[in-house]
């Protein structure tokens, strides 16, 4: 079992006032009686000013993406240096939107996930199967692709510090969560994955959020279960409230 994370995805939601807005809130209010970890991941252009308002409180900052490369002509990127320097923790990496509508693969995230690393960026790896592949029966075989492609060759010390996060496709932004059993029978198929990739150890030591239409009403029973270390929250994350009310689940 690793260490609960309560993360929060805003998407490509939120100008500057409202994500200031939403932070302040959020903070002003700040109870964190389970002591997990709390990570927002506001969009690349509110990332310096949130990170002003959370640098000095237990609330940690990620990004929601980065590219491979240091530095030089990629016009519109932005790479892992520049998230460190503007106060990142984290950044999540291979979520099921970039997979789906920018065509991000598994050995290219494999490389974001390197740099990540070498950078001392601590990367929420997302992966999910979308309701076809359920439906066909594909659950395991997707799932041990994603993991093992974008996973490979990361040293054991390294995999250490990577989060998991299983977010099956159909459960996001749909209301339909998946069963509390349903996620954990998955989490521990994925964490049988990283023992024999690493070893025991390692494995238990890994955090593996599970995200999907979580809400108040239904993390409870989630972060109860064996494998579950807590949550990946995309539309219940904007509101300071609901999200609070996740983060003391
Ligand atoms: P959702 O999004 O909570 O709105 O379903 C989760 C995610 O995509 O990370």
């Amino acid at each position: 079992m690793g260490k609960m994370i309560i993360a929060g995805n805003w998407k490509m939601n939120k100008d500057l006032d409202e994500a200031v807005q939403l932070v302040e809130k959020l903070k002003k209010g700040f109870k964190n009686k389970n002591k997990v970890e709390v990570v927002i991941c506001p969009s690349f252009t509110n990332l310096s000013s949130v990170n002003e308002i959370v640098k000095d409180s237990d609330i940690m900052l990620g990004a929601q993406n980065m590219y491979t490369e240091e530095k030089g002509a990629y016009t519109g990127e932005i790479s892992a240096s520049m998230l460190k320097s503007v106060g990142c923790k984290y950044v999540i990496v291979g979520h099921s939107e970039r997979r789906q509508y920018f065509n991000e693969t598994n050995s290219f995230l494999n490389k974001k996930v390197k740099v990540a690393l070498e950078n001392n960026l601590i990367p929420i790896y997302c992966v999910g199967e979308t309701l076809e592949q359920r439906e066909s029966g594909k659950v395991e075989k997707v799932i041990k692709e994603q993991i093992e492609d974008g996973l490979k060759g990361v040293s054991l010390e390294d995999l250490k510090k990577v989060v998991v996060a299983y977010e099956p496709v159909w459960a996001i932004g749909t209301g339909k969560t998946a069963t509390p059993q349903q996620a954990n029978d998955v989490h521990f198929f994925i964490r049988k994955l990283l023992k024999a990739m690493a070893n025991e150890a390692v494995a238990d030591y890994i955090s593996i959020l599970y995200g999907g239409s979580v809400t108040p009403e239904s993390c409870r029973e989630l972060m109860s279960k064996s494998d579950i270390d807590g949550a990946l929250v995309g539309g219940a994350s904007l509101k300071a409230d609901s999200f609070a009310e996740i983060i003391n689940y």
